[in-house]
């Protein structure tokens, strides 16, 4: 039906009407006192959402842009770095840091299976020449719907001295905690279609003081990505180049909206439904993906299709018939899994409609191993009590 798509995906995540609102303006001048008190409120925000007091910069681009940008203004090619892998989106950093000419040292576990924090700590302690010039890790990895111990791993790399802690938190930031400054992160890229609550477009990246005087030394060619003339500027109140006008004005609606919430708040809304749907998906006999569950995400759940059953089938009738979007399992897990994302703008409705939804879709493809109702009534439990 026209207009009724329910994205339950984790990203492009669904966008408050205030916001789309908050965007149906035309644009200001972005060189005007009108622009710069936004950006100024902005940037208060971000530094807030990431508990920082060093600066965070906005990109007009995708999660990735911010990503390539933490990598383009801190490192310099042939330097040694450990990247975890357990995820397309580690893959993600490990190809690139490849692509850039790094000594790329990845540190791999199954999909679905959190870091070894005990290889990084191992690693860096051993390293006494200091060889290591940064962790680069992904905090909650959409694809398998883990979320890693990044706390762990900055600690042992400060304890290290010299390597930089540079985080995927495009998932994260926004649905738990990521406390960019008491753990000593330097570098956390995310991007605005995740939980910020507006559509896609910008990409942040908040930068410690660790990682702009990294920057100084960094030999790779930049420049739009610049940080050091995205500080310039926005120590100006302004932007070096032209930024997406109308997704500022969107979210600055969102950041009062979560201020309003308040940060422990959204931490255990997205933590509440995460349990809800986990505790939904397994009363209809499914099976999570992540182990152990401790590591789920609170961003996104993955759970594994019935034996038999192609999850893309699943996944077809939910959205053909109830106008419900999940996400596909990527590459090895495509057909295996199905991702139901609880990221931003979403409520305890929201995932018991999902867990009805899926129940009626399980039925359609021909699985009905469960009492009729065990999903919603375990997901309702959970909310009830949480
Ligand atoms: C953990 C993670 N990293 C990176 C990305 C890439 O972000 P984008 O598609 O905005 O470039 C995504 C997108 O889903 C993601 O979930």
């Amino acid at each position: 039906m026209k207009d009724k798509l329910m994205l339950m995906i984790p990203g492009p995540t669904p966008v408050p009407e205030s916001a789309l609102l908050a965007m149906a303006r035309g644009p200001i001048e972005h060189r005007s006192k009108d622009f710069t008190a936004i950006l100024e409120e902005v940037t208060d925000g971000l530094r807030w959402l990431h508990q920082t007091t060093s600066d965070v910069f906005v990109f007009s681009a995708s999660g990735t842009g911010a990503m390539e940008a933490g990598i383009l203004n801190t490192l310099s090619p042939g330097e040694r770095v450990l990247v975890g892998v357990n995820g397309k989106f580690g893959e993600r950093w490990a190809e690139m840091s490849e692509q850039f000419g790094l000594n790329c040292e990845r540190i791999e576990t199954p999909w679905g299976i959190p870091y070894p924090v005990e290889i990084f700590q191992e690693k860096l302690a051993a390293d006494h020449e200091k060889t290591i010039k940064a962790v680069i890790l992904t905090h909650s990895e959409t694809s398998s719907g883990v979320a890693n111990d990044v706390q762990a791993i900055a600690a042992a790399a400060r304890a290290h001295g010299e390597a930089l802690v540079i985080v995927d938190g495009v998932t994260s930031v926004g649905a738990m905690p990521v406390l960019m400054d008491e753990w000593g992160l330097d570098v956390v890229a995310s991007g605005s279609q995740k939980g910020y609550m507006i559509p896609p477009g910008l990409g942040f990246v908040a930068v410690s003081e660790r990682a702009m005087a990294a920057s100084q030394r960094s030999t790779f060619p930049k420049y739009y990505w610049s940080f050091e003339l995205a500080q310039k500027s926005l120590k100006q109140g302004t932007t070096p180049f032209t930024p997406a006008v109308n997704l500022f004005y969107a979210l600055q609606m969102t950041l009062q909206m979560m201020r309003a919430e308040g940060l422990e708040a959204i931490y255990q809304r997205h933590a509440k439904l995460a349990q809800a749907t986990r505790a939904g998906v397994k009363a209809l006999g499914l099976k999570l993906l992540v182990e152990p569950e401790s590591a789920a995400s609170p961003a996104v759940t993955a759970v594994m299709a019935p034996e038999g059953i192609n999850a893309d089938m699943i996944r077809s009738v939910l959205k053909k018939q109830f106008d419900l979007a999940t996400a596909a399992g990527q590459d090895h897990l495509k057909g295996k899994i199905f991702r139901i994302g609880h990221l931003g703008f979403i409520s305890d409705r929201d995932v018991l409609m999902t867990m009805a939804t899926l129940e009626a879709a399980l039925h359609t493809v021909g699985y009905s191993e469960f009492t009729p109702g065990a999903g919603t009534r375990a997901a309702a439990d959970v909310l009830a009590h949480s």
